[in-house]
């Protein structure tokens, strides 16, 4: 069971200085365009491109999240822009919108989805000719290697496995794909509050029993090389895949 008010505290730490959402509006043409965003979340991204774009199709399973998406898009004035579907990417009935979309757009949910082949046919079939797939998910830094001592695993290569059959998919239909990466940082108050975040995800997993001893692990990478005077400060890349739907 995802910690759905951890989750917002964290989705407003992990983009808090915009940079991420700055460059990939700058590198990817939103304007006046229609957008599926897949895994939309608490919207950290969706509230931030509901100003440029002419409609959004927000998809998110998570009940917690999209409630706190809908509040949001309440308060926001261009609310008429956007339509919120509670549902898994996978399961649900695309077929009224076949080739309508401009840009299908993964923010850091497409390594959530357990069947990618499914996932990258259907954004295919949503969007039209001259459309594009954005895949936008972490890559690489301190933060990714803290939260890997502590999950004694390897998140690097969900994320790589991901992307790979994504893009071998992706080329056998289409001639047009380039990435780029983003340097982009978290900021926390404090040595506390970053491993208190970080470990959330850990704990929703019931498989998993995080120790005080790996929370100290955690805590101790985190202080070593990233405090200054005020904040926690974690680099972190992230690897974005843009293909577009040109015919060889
Ligand atoms: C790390 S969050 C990213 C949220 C948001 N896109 C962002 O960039 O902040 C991943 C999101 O993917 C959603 N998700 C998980 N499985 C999914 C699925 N099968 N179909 C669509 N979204 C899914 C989760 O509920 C979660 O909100």
């Amino acid at each position: 069971m995802v910690n759905i008010e951890k989750y917002e505290i964290w989705s407003q730490k992990y983009d808090v200085d915009e940079i991420e959402s700055d460059i990939i509006f700058n590198e990817i043409d939103f304007k006046k365009k229609r957008i599926v965003e897949v895994g939309a979340g608490t919207g950290r991204f969706t509230l931030k491109s509901l100003s440029l774009v002419k409609y959004i199709l927000a998809i998110e399973p998570s009940n917690g999240a999209c409630r706190i998406l809908k509040e949001k898009v309440k308060q926001s004035q261009y609310k008429d822009k956007i339509q919120i579907i509670q549902s898994n990417f996978e399961t649900l009935d695309i077929s009224e919108f076949k080739g309508t979309f401009d840009i299908v757009f993964f923010s850091w949910s497409l390594y959530h989805i357990s069947d990618i082949h499914l996932a990258i046919t259907k954004a295919i079939d949503l969007i039209n000719e001259g459309g594009i797939i954005v895949i936008s998910q972490p890559y690489g830094g301190d933060y990714e290697n803290c939260v890997n001592s502590i999950y004694h695993s390897d998140s690097i290569s969900i994320y790589e496995k991901a992307s790979k059959e994504a893009e071998l998919l992706l080329k056998t239909r289409f001639c047009n794909i380039r990435d780029f990466y983003i340097r982009s940082c978290f900021y926390f108050n404090d040595i506390n509050e970053a491993v208190d975040l970080s470990v959330f995800f850990v704990e929703d997993d019931e498989s998993r029993n995080v120790t005080n001893e790996e929370k100290y692990t955690l805590s101790k990478n985190f202080a070593a090389k990233n405090i200054d005077k005020d904040h926690v400060k974690l680099s972190d890349v992230v690897k974005v895949i843009v293909a577009e739907n040109r015919k060889f």
